[in-house]
């Protein structure tokens, strides 16, 4: 590109995502990101979300990707729009449905979805128990969702093939048409452990073909875990004192061995029961207390975890056993 080139699209007021006015062939891709704010955008994503680096690249690519996508048809180029059906793999609470959450709201803004909303839904809310139930069902799912994204946890389960008249079928059949023909409308991501799904495509190859990116979702090493406590402590305002820091991370070893450990979902349970200790310490306590006090998380507050004493006592008032049989059934 030569400076005449530079000067004149730099001189363009009102860049209505930046075709330079002087020569229509010429797109000032530099102007069109700063206008997308897009890079507001990922920086939010990096502050908010702790690791998840793949991830996060992840999604700078595919946010270029529409970008370009954009720029090209402003200048003519046919370009087709691209199919955005994603798969989501990893571990219970490593991010998967929040990840999707903020991917609507990025999507929307790029243009590509009118809504950026997202509903999540599982084999219940698609398949019916009875003949004729799961069309309706799914078509629900499927009405509320156009034009945001449609969040399937746990997708394999739609696909029972010991059941030789599962109604998971039906539904299957109603999405991979839905993703062919509405992909305007509707992006489709599915979610669940890696080693399912990828046996689920092997058996449905129709979804495999339709979804275009894949993206693993790896589990959290103990500093990230570290990390997202310190963060949701800090949004709801609370703050560890330094025994407290330590002993969190004392209590993250000996839950991460444990069944059913839910990478950030045990953290943010953790965190839920470390709050109810703090205000029975407080209360109990009694009499004036500093606004400090309010804030502080003391290591007494996560050592009474019946975690330390083997995980095998229910502690009375705590509220380990709700919250873990929460964890075992995985939710979103
Ligand atoms: N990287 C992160 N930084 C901060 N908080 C996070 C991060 N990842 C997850 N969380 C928080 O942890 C909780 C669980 O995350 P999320 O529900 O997205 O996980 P998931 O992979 O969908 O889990 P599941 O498979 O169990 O549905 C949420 O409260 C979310 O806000
Ligand atoms: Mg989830």
């Amino acid at each position: 590109m030569t400076n005449t080139e530079t000067a004149s699209m730099k001189a363009v007021e009102s860049p209505e995502l930046a075709v330079a006015a002087s020569n229509e062939n010429v797109v000032d891709i530099s102007a069109a990101h700063r206008d997308s704010n897009l890079d507001e955008i990922l920086d939010g994503l990096d502050r908010e979300l702790v690791g998840l680096k793949p991830v996060k690249a992840y999604i700078r690519q595919i946010a270029s990707l529409l970008l370009v996508a954009r720029l090209r048809e402003k200048v003519g180029l046919a370009t087709e729009r691209p199919t955005l059906h994603m798969c989501f793999t990893g571990r219970p609470g490593t991010g998967k449905t929040t990840v999707a959450m903020r991917m609507a709201k990025i999507l929307q803004h790029l243009g590509y979805l009118r809504r950026g909303h997202l509903v999540v839904a599982t084999r219940d809310d698609l398949v019916g128990q009875y003949v004729g139930h799961t069309a309706p069902k799914t078509k629900e799912i499927l009405k509320k969702a156009m034009g945001g994204v449609l969040f399937i946890d746990e997708a394999y389960y739609l696909y029972r093939p010991e059941n030789e008249r599962d109604y998971g079928q039906e539904a299957i059949e109603m999405l991979l048409q839905v993703m062919e023909n509405q992909r305007e409308d509707l992006v489709v991501v599915l979610a669940g452990y890696q080693e399912r799904m990828n046996t689920f495509f092997q058996f449905n190859p129709g979804f495999r073909s339709r979804i275009a990116h894949h993206i693993s979702f790896p589990n959290y090493t103990l500093e990230e875990l570290t990390a997202i406590a310190e963060l949701m402590l800090q949004q709801q305002n609370y703050v560890f004192d330094d025994e407290a820091r330590r002993a969190f991370g004392e209590y993250l070893e000996l839950r991460r061995k444990q069944p059913h450990f839910a990478n950030a979902r045990s953290v943010r349970n953790a965190i839920d029961r470390i709050k109810l200790r703090q205000a029975n310490r407080l209360v109990a306590e009694g009499g004036c207390v500093a606004k400090e006090e309010l804030l502080r998380i003391t290591a007494s507050d996560i050592l009474q975890s019946r975690v330390f004493k083997g995980g095998l006592e229910m502690e009375l008032g705590d509220a380990d056993a709700c919250n873990e049989s929460d964890e075992r059934r995985g939710g979103t």
